[in-house]
């Protein structure tokens, strides 16, 4: 680690060198600059509301929705007029001295990068027309069958016209790591030759050696790429991580075609097929914009140019799979450079997707924070490939592998690379350690394990990609092994296997447990020599049953351990902040997606086309995918109301009609699974055929957001310096934003909270059904309504505590419409009937 950063502040130097400077160490670093004048997105929004100062919030006909996103975005000489402002403050303030400037952002950020001392970065933040000055901080990467998982094809696609149309008109863009364009997911070979790139959308395609003309089409409409911070920090590895949009790692390309991947490009890997993938939304279209990358993960700098150009191009959607590396240091976690980038975007009719992070279970480990972003954890489908080995003393254990079984009934010998070695082998002292793990077949006797099965140690080398599973493959067919099989090191505790594909039998045993019960199984049939305890015979035979055929009968969905979990962590200003996350879960886990040829994240992957990868970050997509074919059927909706359709119609129950588990801990995960929380799946399961159909919805606006962060204690100034307006009006605790939740981490003997509906289906008369938390009665008023259609309507609930409770308890709201329609929002309370005496 301290190796890695003198390698920073040695190449900062050098740059620091080229740009004419003396060169100290530490001098420079990227900070993130933002002023106080509008960007180019809001410049005329505010001409219009200083003509039109807004009402209050009468319910009238879906006042609360945003218009259709107007093709025409004003760019031109305002945000050419930025550039200048920018360049022309840092030539003053820093008049006749070195910096760098990195980027100018002017969309929806008006602001800049730049590589400056401390001292400079001091004297920017003294500048009155200065916002903000923010370090830049680093940041990382948090399907064949989950289409069927969440119903599409009888379901959503149906009320979309089909796979043929779903989506259609709806640009999603991807913060990631890029693309592969040469991949038939993203080809635009459509079955009806209607494909037309929408008309709102005006990004460009970067043309590279790399990523030549040609390589977008309408399906893949835009491509760029953003890596100014990471190459001032001389990290960049222009081999490695490919200075264009192409997708060095391989997650950009898996992530796009979750979302919006062509339907039905059949999943070959191994030479095995494994059924044909589907984009959620396979008639969307795709913007790529890459901020991160195999080597180093990415910068706050680079993303939030990577936002700027995707709102100034006219995405519909931003998915993003990445999360900050720890949280962002400041006032509040809210008012991090990215999240504020990302405020802006939904002020300009963007709905933002965030994959939830992957550093569960433990309570408030989100890595994703604020309201105005949907937040999405990862959920297990029911998909598994299992195969076993029945051991020549019958004894059976299950283990993982995209493999073939062994031939028929028969059983074939075992044996460990230690017992074969050749007479001449001369196998020093350090490479005696990996023989057990087959890395390499040339100290190894073919005779003695041709047509036998191989066993390898999988040990500590092949989390860090030392050792390989491919390695090991290689020398299995080198030596003729009839099969292969992996198991667990007793050093490797708790890592998660995920399936390989493997083109002979074979298999990998994932349980510690059951390696040592196999380990035993092998030794005790060895015969030795009584004299001399040499090996006369190894004794051992297994048979292996092949994981190639999917089952599909895993209780779903459930939680993994993974999934980073709620409550919103604490900021400065809060004990718990009031706000539900994560949002939602999604399919997260071993989901089969594209692959890029070059993709060099997944070792097990690699050359493949397709593989089959878990996170938070796979879950997101889905979402994204799903929110673009809300947006085609109600092109009017805002961002908050597409997150209130995912949200209220989530499902809470899983295939067999329990509650949905959530795993809390790391090993063993399924051993400490327990019914989830809100805190764990927030609304749920997402329910795409009801999503499309939500009856009512809990819309804020860009102004419910501003009063909530007016809320919080001592944020005045920050606002005031973002947004240019002042918090002198309204706030709005996080309580009582319009969320599809309600969430009170302190109740203090009572409280009222409200929340309004608006009705975007037909006239419908609602029951309104609850469940209250341990420690707390609820009342609702009216607990009846009718509401017509495009009507708003407000509800009162009073919260009583009559229980201390020291920990969270949750209930749940539940609209019942005489039309079918059902809203349902969770409801989280830790109560105090007497708050004040608890306190000290
Ligand atoms: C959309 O753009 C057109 C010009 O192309 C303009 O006339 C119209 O007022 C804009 N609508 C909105 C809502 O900004
Ligand atoms: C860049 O990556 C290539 C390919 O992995 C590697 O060979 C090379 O050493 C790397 N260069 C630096 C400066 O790290
Ligand atoms: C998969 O796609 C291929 C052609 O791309 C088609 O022939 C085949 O029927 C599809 N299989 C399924 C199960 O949909
Ligand atoms: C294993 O089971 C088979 C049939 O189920 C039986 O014929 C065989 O004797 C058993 N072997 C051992 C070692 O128990
Ligand atoms: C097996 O490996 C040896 C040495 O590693 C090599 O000489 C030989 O060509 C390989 N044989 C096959 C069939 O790959
Ligand atoms: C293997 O078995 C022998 C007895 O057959 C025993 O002494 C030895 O400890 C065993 N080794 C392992 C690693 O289980
Ligand atoms: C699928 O898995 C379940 C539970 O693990 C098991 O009971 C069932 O036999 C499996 N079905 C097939 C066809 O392997
Ligand atoms: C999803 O929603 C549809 C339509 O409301 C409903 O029929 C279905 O049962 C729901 N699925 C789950 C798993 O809740
Ligand atoms: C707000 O913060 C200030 C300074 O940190 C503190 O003195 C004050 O008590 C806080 N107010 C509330 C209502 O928490
Ligand atoms: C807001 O801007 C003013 C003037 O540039 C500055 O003095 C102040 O420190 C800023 N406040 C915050 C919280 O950034
Ligand atoms: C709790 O409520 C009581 C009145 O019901 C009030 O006096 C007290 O200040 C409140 N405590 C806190 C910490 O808000
Ligand atoms: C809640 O408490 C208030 C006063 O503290 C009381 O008027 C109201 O009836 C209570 N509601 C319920 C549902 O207990």
């Amino acid at each position: 680690m301290e190796g890695h950063r003198r390698a920073h502040a040695v190449a900062l130097c050098l740059l620091w060198l080229w740009a004419g400077g003396l060169c100290q160490e530490n001098a420079a670093s990227v900070y993130i600059v933002t002023l106080k004048q509008a960007p180019t997105a809001h410049y005329y929004d505010l001409l219009r509301s200083s003509k039109s100062s807004t009402g209050g919030g009468e319910s009238g006909p879906m006042n609360t929705l945003n218009k259709p996103r107007n093709a025409s975005r004003p760019d031109g000489s305002y945000g050419k007029n930025l550039i200048r402002l920018h360049d022309s403050l840092l030539r003053r303030v820093l008049k006749g001295q070195n910096y760098l400037k990195l980027y100018s952002y002017r969309y929806i950020l008006n602001g800049f990068a730049v590589l400056v001392t401390a001292q400079q970065a001091e004297k920017l933040a003294r500048r009155q027309e200065v916002a903000n000055v923010a370090a830049d901080f680093s940041v990382r990467t948090a399907t064949t069958h989950t289409p069927e998982f969440l119903g599409l094809p009888k379901g959503a696609w149906v009320k979309e016209g089909g796979a043929d149309v779903a989506g259609e008109g709806v640009v999603i863009g991807f913060i990631d790591t890029g693309i592969d364009p040469t991949h038939p997911s993203f080809s635009d070979e459509a079955p009806l030759n209607v494909f037309p790139v929408p008309l709102h959308f005006s990004g460009v395609c970067e043309v590279t050696r790399d990523f030549p003309s040609g390589s977008c089409n309408r399906k893949l409409i835009g491509a760029r790429h953003f890596a100014a911070s990471a190459i001032t920090r001389g990290i960049f590895n222009a081999t490695k991580d490919y200075a264009s949009p192409f997708d060095g790692d391989g997650h950009g390309t898996h992530t796009a075609s979750i979302a919006a991947g062509n339907h039905g490009v059949p999943v070959i890997v191994a030479g095995h097929h494994f059924g044909n993938a589907s984009g959620m939304a396979p008639r969307a279209h795709i913007a790529v914009y890459k901020a991160l990358y195999k080597s180093f993960g990415g910068f706050a700098a680079d993303v939030v140019a990577a936002i700027d150009q995707a709102a100034q191009d006219g995405v519909d959607i931003i998915s993003l799979s990445i999360t900050p590396n720890r949280r962002p240091p400041g006032i509040a976690t809210f008012f991090n450079p990215i999240d504020m980038a990302l405020l802006s975007a939904v002020k300009t009719g963007i709905f933002v997707v965030q994959a939830a992070g992957n550093t569960g279970p433990s309570p408030r480990s989100m890595s994703s924070f604020s309201p105005w972003i949907f937040t999405v954890g990862a959920a297990a489908h029911d998909r598994v490939y299992s195969n076993c080995v029945v051991l020549g003393n019958n004894h059976t254990i299950s283990g993982l592998g995209l493999a073939p079984g062994t031939d028929g009934d028969s059983m074939y010998p075992l044996v460990s690379p230690i017992h074969a070695l050749r007479d001449d082998a001369s196998v020093d002292t350090t490479s005696s350690m990996y023989v057990g793990e087959c890395q390499d077949p040339s100290p190894l006797d073919k005779d003695s394990i041709s047509g036998n099965i191989l066993i390898c140690s999988y040990s500590v080398r092949f989390v860090l990609g030392l050792s390989t599973i491919r390695r090991a493959l290689e020398t299995a067919k080198n030596l003729s092994a009839r099969g292969i099989i992996f198991y667990m090191d007793p050093f490797v505790m708790g890592f998660q296997l995920n399936p390989t594909p493997m083109k002979i039998p074979g298999l990998m045993i994932p349980s510690p447990e059951d390696s040592k019960i196999f380990l035993q199984y092998y030794n005790s049939s060895i015969v030795r020599d009584e004299a001399s305890r040499s090996v006369v015979k190894l004794g051992g035979v297994a048979r292996i049953f092949g994981g190639l055929r999917a089952n599909y009968s895993n209780l779903a969905p459930k939680v993994l351990y993974y999934s980073a979990r709620g409550p919103d962590p604490e900021d400065n200003s809060f004990h718990d902040s009031d706000i539900m996350k994560p949002n939602l879960i999604a399919p997260g886990n071993l989901i089969w997606g594209a692959w890029s040829s070059l993709g060099a994240d997944s070792m097990e992957f690699q050359g493949e086309s397709f593989a089959l990868i878990s996170g938070t970050s796979m879950a997101a997509p889905h979402v994204a995918g799903l929110a673009a074919l809300i947006k085609q059927k109600f092109p009017g909706f805002s961002p908050s109301a597409v997150a209130s359709a995912l949200s209220t119609t989530a499902s809470v129950y899983d295939k067999q009609g329990g509650p949905i588990m959530a795993q809390r801990a790391y090993t063993n995960p399924d051993a400490s699974q327990s019914p989830a929380t809100p805190f764990d799946m927030g609304s749920g399961f997402v329910n795409a055929t009801a999503a499309l159909d939500p009856g009512l919805i809990f819309d804020s606006s860009f102004d419910d957001y501003l009063s909530f962060l007016c809320a919080i204690n001592g944020s005045g100034p920050v606002v005031l310096n973002y947004t240019g307006r002042g918090c002198g009006g309204a706030t709005v605790d996080a309580g009582d934003l319009n969320l599809p939740s309600i969430t009170v981490s302190l109740l203090n003997q009572s409280r009222t909270v409200s929340r309004r509906v608006t009705n975007v289906a037909g006239d419908e008369t609602y029951a309104v059904t609850w469940s209250s938390p341990f420690g707390v009665s609820v009342s609702v008023s009216p607990s009846r309504f009718f509401i017509s259609a495009g009507r708003s309507r407000v509800l009162t609930f009073v919260l009583n505590a009559t229980m201390n409770s020291s920990s969270a308890s949750f209930g749940r709201i539940g609209l019942y419409g005489t039309g079918g329609h059902v809203a349902s929002i969770p409801l989280s309370v830790i109560s105090k009937v007497n708050f004040d005496k608890e306190v000290k």
